[in-house]
């Protein structure tokens, strides 16, 4: 049960904090008569229409549309719950907020003191750095100035047994607390604890929210014996599957730029943040879960991987591609030139080098081809049944039929053979799959998943093959994951694709090139009818704006059976009720958005 906090309360967080000073605090506002305006942190816009009225405490964004109180903002802006940014701003304000809570408050307050104490272990170990000459020298040599190590709170651990500990009794802090941190370990065969972290530079690792929930501390010499890293272990507040290094830094130009980069460890992140490249977070030196995945994608649809040049670090990267792609995440691979990391890239090349790559990082599946084709060699045949397989169990779960035909189209030109091999080695491989399950299927289905045509797609295509400008319209405004995987969508994707590279000509560019037979049935039929004369343009958006909103319901749908389960913690649910509601909006914005356009 979430906390409650009274209304009386609220209220006085909400005249404690003017919408012009809060948000100015983010980012700087431009005074224009009455109102003060910025260009929106919610959507990409060059002219500035997100408007805040002081005199009505409300902003508001004629660009997207968003728009609310102070307490929407922070929520918007943080990816908060109301009850949090209310928090928030309460203790901006310096309000003390009195929750009234049913049941869960010991473990708030286990949550809450733990919290506390990293907060102030934090700055224990940032106080230590000050004269730790070892810690600093090596931080010259990392080239991370001072001004940088406090900003990200580094600090130094005392080579001590008990340098924390001694700290934590002065504070009068219960060592059991400690020890639920991981702060502190038992000792083997005695009594009492000993400090986790000793004579290391201290990272700290802080959650979505910016509150320190860990530590990561690196040696500082070259102890062969010790590990290069000692992190804290999971506790009530830290669960490493879902942690991302940096992620409150990086969130806000995550949503600008549509994309996060991902990188291996704390200092490649850093590295890249001081070098003006601020949309790149990291997994807490564990693999990439799901979890990350889901959190990352809450903020972007696309993440650019961007691992180490060694062999670990081009494995990382396939592996972390799993379970991207299971949160259905457009990927890309922005590839180190060897014998480098980020880090020692930026150094020796620049940010903005950097930045090129990043910005020129090859789709996965173009990187996953040139790789394999590095380890097997595509000249034999051998080599080529393995890449083919290899590639295969990739593709067939491409969702898209654009993008499917695209990677199916470059495996085959990289191996020499025809598409339609690449092709028959999916089906093959989806019927294996299919065999494997219980349910028995018909000859008819055993091909990449065919679903039954939307209605909206096959007049979409009607109108498409009766006006070429309805081409034009279907290439700017339709995303391919609209589409299903019908017949129909297909047909569309292939039309798309022939125009979008100058080839399209008219219906009959369909007969001239090779089709399978229920595609050339669907075509011919629908030349066969005749179109309603008029309002085909109007005719077309609508059939959009109906593929949107049938995208958006099967996510929906999706997360339904997922809030459903029955494993979920509150947080599962409080984020999963959040992308209900996004969704939700997002459906109503569809119709009239549409429209609009036309
Ligand atoms: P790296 O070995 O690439 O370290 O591990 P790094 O960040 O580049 O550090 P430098 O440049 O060698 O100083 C990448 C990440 O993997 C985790 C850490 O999070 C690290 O940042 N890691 C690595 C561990 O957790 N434990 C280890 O023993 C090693
Ligand atoms: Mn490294």
């Amino acid at each position: 049960m979430p906390g409650r906090i009274s209304d009386q309360i609220i209220e006085q967080v909400r005249h404690a904090n003017d919408v012009v000073d809060v948000i100015g605090a983010y980012f700087p506002l431009k005074k224009a008569g009455a109102n003060f305006r910025a260009l929106c942190p919610f959507h990409k816009e060059k002219t500035p229409s997100f408007n805040v009225t002081p005199g009505k405490q409300i902003w508001h964004c004629f660009g997207c549309g968003a728009g609310g109180d102070v307490f929407k903002f922070v929520m918007q802006y943080e990816n908060l719950d109301f009850l949090a940014a209310v928090r928030r701003l309460a203790e901006r304000a310096g309000i003390k907020v009195e929750e009234e809570t049913a049941t869960g408050m010991a473990d708030r307050g286990e949550k809450e003191m733990l919290f506390k104490l990293h907060d102030e272990v934090a700055a224990f170990f940032q106080e230590n750095l000050r004269s730790a000459e070892v810690a600093k020298k090596y931080l010259a040599k990392r080239k991370i100035l001072l001004e940088v190590a406090r900003k990200w709170r580094m600090g130094y651990a005392p080579e001590a047994w008990d340098g924390l500990l001694q700290w934590a009794h002065t504070k009068k802090y219960k060592l059991s607390l400690l020890e639920t941190a991981g702060l502190a370990l038992p000792r083997t065969g005695g009594s009492g604890l000993y400090d986790r972290f000793r004579g290391r530079l201290m990272f700290s690792i802080c959650d979505e929210q910016g509150r320190v929930v860990g530590f990561s501390g690196r040696i500082l010499t070259d102890a062969k014996d010790q590990p290069k890293y000692v992190n804290s272990p999971e506790t009530p507040i830290f669960q490493k599957g879902r942690v991302l290094f940096a992620l409150d830094k990086a969130k806000r130009s995550i949503v600008e730029d549509k994309f996060a980069v991902l990188c291996e460890g704390q200092i490649d992140t850093i590295a890249c943040h001081e070098a003006g490249i601020t949309n790149v977070v990291a997994p807490q030196g564990t693999a990439l879960t799901e979890q990350h995945a889901r959190v990352l994608k809450r903020y972007a649809e696309e993440v650019v991987l961007m691992y180490d040049a060694d062999e670990a670090g081009q494995n990382a990267i396939v592996r972390s591609a799993e379970p991207l792609w299971e949160a259905g995440m457009a990927m890309r691979v922005a590839v180190i030139p060897a014998g480098h990391d980020p880090d020692s890239f930026i150094k020796a090349e620049g940010g903005a080098k950097l930045q090129e790559l990043i910005a020129g990082g090859e789709s996965f599946f173009a990187y996953l081809l040139k790789r394999l084709s590095r380890q097997h060699d595509p000249n034999t045949e051998r080599g080529k049944l393995q890449i083919v397989r290899q590639m295969a169990e990739w593709l067939v779960r491409i969702p898209s039929p654009v993008l499917l035909a695209t990677y199916a189209q470059q495996t085959a030109q990289r191996l020499e053979v025809p598409e339609d091999a690449i092709r028959q080695e999916l089906r093959k491989l989806q019927r294996n799959r299919r065999s494997a399950t219980p349910h028995q299927q018909t000859e008819e289905e055993v091909t990449i998943e065919t679903t039954p045509n939307l209605p909206a797609e096959t007049l979409l295509l009607q109108l498409m093959l009766t006006d070429v400008r309805l081409v034009d319209l279907a290439l700017e405004r339709l995303e391919t994951d609209w589409l299903t995987t019908s017949v129909a969508g297909a047909v569309i994707c292939r039309v798309l694709k022939l125009h979008s590279t100058g080839k399209w000509d008219g219906p009959h560019t369909l007969m001239n090139t090779p089709a399978d037979a229920a595609e050339e049935r669907l075509v011919s039929e629908l030349l066969a009818k005749t179109m309603p004369g008029t309002a085909l343009e109007a005719a077309a958006g609508d059939c959009l704006a109906t593929l949107a909103r049938a995208h958006v319901e099967r996510q929906l749908h999706d997360l339904r059976a997922r809030q459903r389960q029955t494993d979920l913690t509150a947080d599962d649910h409080d984020k999963l009720l959040r992308q209900v509601l996004d969704l939700q909006r997002e459906l109503r914005d569809i119709s009239p958005l549409s429209r609009k356009h036309l």
